[in-house]
């Protein structure tokens, strides 16, 4: 999210200044960031942990506003390694907050997550649902959530806008930049590509007795690009209106793990084997947005079909085989 966010921000005129650990990423995305936007991308290497570091950094580059993507956001591995996610994700977010503040610095982009609303009692979700928690992961996010509240009750010149994913895939439509899991993917949509282009036999169906039209999951899948592209609205509307808030950033429609898997198929030209299996622990029906409020506040809505999600990643499966190796 971060890199296809950068081309979105530099193609609406901003100056992003990357500060990563390559934890969970690569340099090579540095060159492929410059092939797209003509343009070499400052990146500063270290730690968000590391508050005298980011207040350095953020002074250095005179920051007018910054977006955290950096949280680990895999469910199972939350659930393994708990702690893990408190120090990232929670520490990570109090760093963060504490260098903006020291730097005079006080307009934030959250990447939150549709994973607060839980088991939703119904769709569409719209923001006033109440939130829940399944896993480590998930509470991260509702705390920094409830963080961020308080701190725009202490002072409130902080300028915060909190969005709630739904289900981000696809890739830029250059084939230069896409989702590179580490290990066997937890998510849908890197899954269904790697048996595509032959890395994995079949994709595990997590259910078909749920109560959708097909028996499978249904979720919101929203395209990157149009997310960084929501990105960069919410920054705008903070900077304009300094007003804070929070919003989903979905598509407000909902496609089933089947639907995914046909568009797929249309998509590469190539099978993707299903084979039925047990639900997945935590995992819920159904769950996508009412996108309204994004659209008032932000003047911002999701364009992009699922055909071109799919399309978009086939183009990047299959053009880098091995990601950014
Ligand atoms: C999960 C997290 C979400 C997180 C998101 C992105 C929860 C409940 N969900 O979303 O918070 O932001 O990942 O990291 O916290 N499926 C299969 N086979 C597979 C993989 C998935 O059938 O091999 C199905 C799932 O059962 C689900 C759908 O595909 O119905 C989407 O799954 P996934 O891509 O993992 O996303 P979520 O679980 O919705």
């Amino acid at each position: 999210m971060g890199s296809h966010t950068c081309v979105a921000l530099i193609e609406a005129g901003f100056t992003p200044i990357i500060l990563d650990n390559f934890s969970n990423s690569h340099p090579a995305v540095l060159q492929r960031l410059a092939q797209i936007t003509g343009r070499a991308v400052v990146c500063e290497q270290g730690d968000v942990l590391d508050t005298p570091w980011v207040e350095a950094v953020l002074r250095r580059h005179q920051v007018a506003g910054v977006m955290h993507f950096a949280g680990d956001k895999a469910v199972g591995e939350s659930v393994a390694q708990p702690l893990k996610y408190y120090r990232n994700n929670i520490s990570g977010a109090v760093s963060l907050l504490e260098a903006m503040q020291a730097a005079n610095c006080q307009t934030l982009v959250f990447s939150s997550s549709a994973t607060v609303y839980g088991d939703p009692a119904s769709v569409p979700i719209t923001e006033d649902f109440p939130r829940q928690h399944t896993n480590p992961y998930g509470h991260t996010k509702l705390v920094i959530e409830d963080m961020l509240a308080a701190m725009q009750v202490a002072d409130p010149a902080w300028q915060l806008g909190v969005l709630r994913y739904f289900n981000p895939v696809g890739a830029h439509p250059s084939g230069l930049i896409g989702e590179d899991p580490s290990g066997i993917p937890n998510n849908l949509m890197p899954f269904v590509a790697q048996v595509a282009i032959g890395k994995r036999p079949f994709l595990n169906v997590y259910g078909n007795d749920y109560a959708t039209p097909d028996g499978t999951g249904v979720r919101d899948y929203i395209h990157v690009q149009d997310l960084a592209q929501g990105h960069v609205a919410a920054l705008q509307r903070l900077l304009q209106s300094g007003e804070s808030f929070t919003v989903n950033l979905g598509t407000g429609s909902g496609n089933s793990v089947l639907e995914v898997v046909k568009a797929f198929e249309l998509a590469s030209g190539r099978p993707v084997p299903c084979q039925m299996a047990a639900r997945r622990p935590g995992d819920v029906a159904q769950c996508y947005a009412y996108p309204a409020l994004a659209q008032r506040l932000l003047g911002w809505r999701a364009e992009r079909t699922l055909a071109d999600m799919c399309t978009d990643v086939w183009r990047w499966q299959s053009g880098n085989p091995n990601g950014y190796q």
